[in-house]
């Protein structure tokens, strides 16, 4: 898109100064924070990362509650710690997880709410997500296989019943114009390295005992009969489709929220499945299949669901050795972060230490009486960093947002269940919002990038306001994640990378902010 240099001052931007080509243009809603707006001739871009590791000179990126949006400052290193620091120590030599990669999905409503905008501007909602440096990095695009609750409706990809060899198999106009054009472009922005991994919300609803997409209920008939083998062909058709279209699926989920299966009367497309049902179907017919048809190796997640489900669910699979052996990783849904410990991920881990998790969907606004955008919402990135970290903190190796963009009701939904998204579009003025989640989530995928690895860190003093975790990237820059979830506190940190002595990089983290530091 034509961008114009800008010169824009604002009294957020004033707090601290600003360096960036194009600044935020802020614009306050009825909360504590602001988006940021890009319209057809003005976006804000971010500062370069450029940052030589072991050169004595790093950046902090800092976003805020009171309008720093990746505000960057060099910092050069000392060699005392100033009396009012806290030493924060990382240990680069004790190396935990390898991350995988952050990203979101690509869904019917995100593509409608693309096609709403101008060519120019939707082409750099994708471009802001995918590119990197420029952009916040995402390396993952998660795609719903046929419907979900963000479609206008429910459709499968052969509608005609009683079609066990899919001789009907289709994609839908929804994957031509909606999906498959923005997949495009995340393939381009990545230089084709972006990881795009399909979920399946229901089968055909002929396939189902309850004969309907919608609502839960099992596939007809025992787990190894034609119901599903005909599921399991469908998999194969879909991902022969869109390899024709020039788009290579990197894994699959087998059923996104398979407990929400449980419900005959789930109000929007589900299906039911069990850990042992999820077992004997990956062992003896979805495994198999996916592996002889695709000589790339198509990835299989388990689970897909919350973390109330681990250990237990991973358990069941992964005792089963003929299994195991076609499980590549386990999917985590963020619903139950509230009520079910991080305790639940640590300990999958231990017991399974060779299958990564993977957290592959989450969504601000979806609960309580506000289920939809709240424009400039700083809470709901704190939501989110605080859950990312504390996921990271677990063994958790990605972390994927749910739809990359909606509109400023949170939809379209045909169900109406509407929720928040990092990026709100407003089709009336030509404008997109990039809300205090689109940063939350750049402050990780931005700075801690594919194959990182995540390494001991450590508060001299313990504060509950600071979370944190420390990385090192495949180019050897080491970075750290802080959240300040104080309301007036400014910390004073001095972080230390233990290997090297008396080198301290002394930075303020700033009230109810999100800080990357990279070194
Ligand atoms: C911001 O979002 C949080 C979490 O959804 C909510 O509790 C809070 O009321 C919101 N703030 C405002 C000003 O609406
Ligand atoms: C786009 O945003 C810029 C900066 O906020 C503003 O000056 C300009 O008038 C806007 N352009 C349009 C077409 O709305
Ligand atoms: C920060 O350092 C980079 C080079 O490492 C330099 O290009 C940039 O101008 C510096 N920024 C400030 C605000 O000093
Ligand atoms: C499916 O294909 C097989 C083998 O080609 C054939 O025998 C069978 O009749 C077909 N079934 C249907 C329902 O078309
Ligand atoms: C599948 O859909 C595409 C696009 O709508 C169409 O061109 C093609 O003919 C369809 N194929 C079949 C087998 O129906
Ligand atoms: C794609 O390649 C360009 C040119 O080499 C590079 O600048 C950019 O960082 C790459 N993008 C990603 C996402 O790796
Ligand atoms: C799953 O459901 C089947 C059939 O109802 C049952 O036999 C099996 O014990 C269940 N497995 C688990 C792990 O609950
Ligand atoms: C994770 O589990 C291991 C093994 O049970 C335990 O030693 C460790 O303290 C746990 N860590 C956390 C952060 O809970
Ligand atoms: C866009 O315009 C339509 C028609 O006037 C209106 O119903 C809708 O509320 C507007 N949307 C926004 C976000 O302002």
């Amino acid at each position: 898109m034509r961008l114009r240099p800008f010169v824009f001052v604002s009294v957020y931007l004033l707090v601290g100064y600003c360096s960036a080509l194009n600044p935020c243009a802020p614009r306050k809603f009825n909360q504590d924070s602001v988006v940021c707006v890009c319209n057809t001739t003005y976006c804000d871009d971010f500062e370069p990362i450029g940052v030589v590791p072991n050169s004595g000179v790093g950046a902090q990126f800092t976003s805020s509650r009171d309008g720093f949006r990746f505000m960057k400052t060099n910092i050069t290193t000392t060699n005392s710690v100033p009396a009012n620091a806290v030493i924060l120590s990382f240990n680069p030599t004790v190396r935990h997880q390898k991350i995988f990669g952050f990203g979101g999905a690509i869904t019917d409503a995100a593509g409608i709410n693309l096609n709403s905008l101008p060519p120019d501007l939707a082409d750099n909602v994708i471009k802001q997500y995918y590119s990197y440096p420029n952009g916040i990095g995402y390396s993952t695009a998660r795609i719903p296989i046929a419907s979900c609750d963000f479609s206008t409706h429910p459709y499968s990809y052969s509608d005609v019943d009683g079609d066990f060899n899919l001789t009907n198999f289709n994609l839908t106009t929804e994957d031509f114009t909606l999906k498959l054009p923005y997949l495009k472009k995340a393939l381009t922005y990545t230089n084709s390295t972006v990881r795009f991994f399909g979920s399946p919300w229901s089968a055909p609803g002929w396939m189902k005992e309850t004969g309907l997409m919608r609502g839960g209920g099992p596939l007809k008939g025992p787990v190894n009969g034609q119901y599903y083998q005909t599921w399991a062909n469908y998999f194969v058709k879909f991902i022969q489709a869109y390899m024709n279209q020039g788009i290579q699926i990197w894994g699959v989920t087998l059923q996104n929220e398979p407990n929400t299966g449980r419900a005959l009367d789930f109000p929007w497309q589900t299906m039911y499945w069990n850990a042992s049902m999820q077992r004997d179907f990956l062992r003896d017919l979805l495994g198999p299949m996916l592996d002889q048809n695709f000589i790339w190796g198509v990835k299989k997640i388990i689970l897909d669901d919350n973390r109330g489900n681990l250990p237990d669910w991973a358990d069941t699979i992964l005792a089963d050795p003929n299994a195991a052996k076609f499980v590549d990783m386990i999917g985590v849904h963020w619903y139950e972060d509230e009520t079910k410990p991080a305790s639940n991920l640590n300990d999958t881990y231990y017991k399974h230490p060779g299958v990564p998790m993977l957290y592959t969907e989450a969504c601000a606004g979806w609960e309580g009486d506000e289920r939809y955008p709240l424009l400039g919402n700083w809470t709901r990135a704190e939501q989110y960093a605080d859950d990312i970290l504390t996921a990271l903190n677990n063994y958790v190796t990605g972390w994927n947002d749910w739809n990359i963009v909606l509109d400023v009701p949170g939809g379209p939904n045909w169900v109406g269940n509407t929720v928040d998204s990092s990026i709100i579009v407003n089709a009336n003025t030509s404008e997109y919002y990039k809300q205090p989640l689109f940063f939350a989530m750049g402050h990780f995928s931005r700075f801690v990038r594919p194959n990182a690895v995540r390494v001991n860190s450590q508060l001299a003093s313990s504060n509950p306001s600071l979370e944190f975790a420390s990385f090192v990237n495949p180019d050897n820059t080491r970075v750290t994640v802080i959240l300040n979830k104080d309301d007036s506190n400014t910390y004073k940190l001095a972080v230390s990378d233990v290997t090297k002595t008396s080198v301290y990089y002394v930075i303020d983290v700033p009230p109810k902010s999100l800080t990357s530091l990279v070194v």
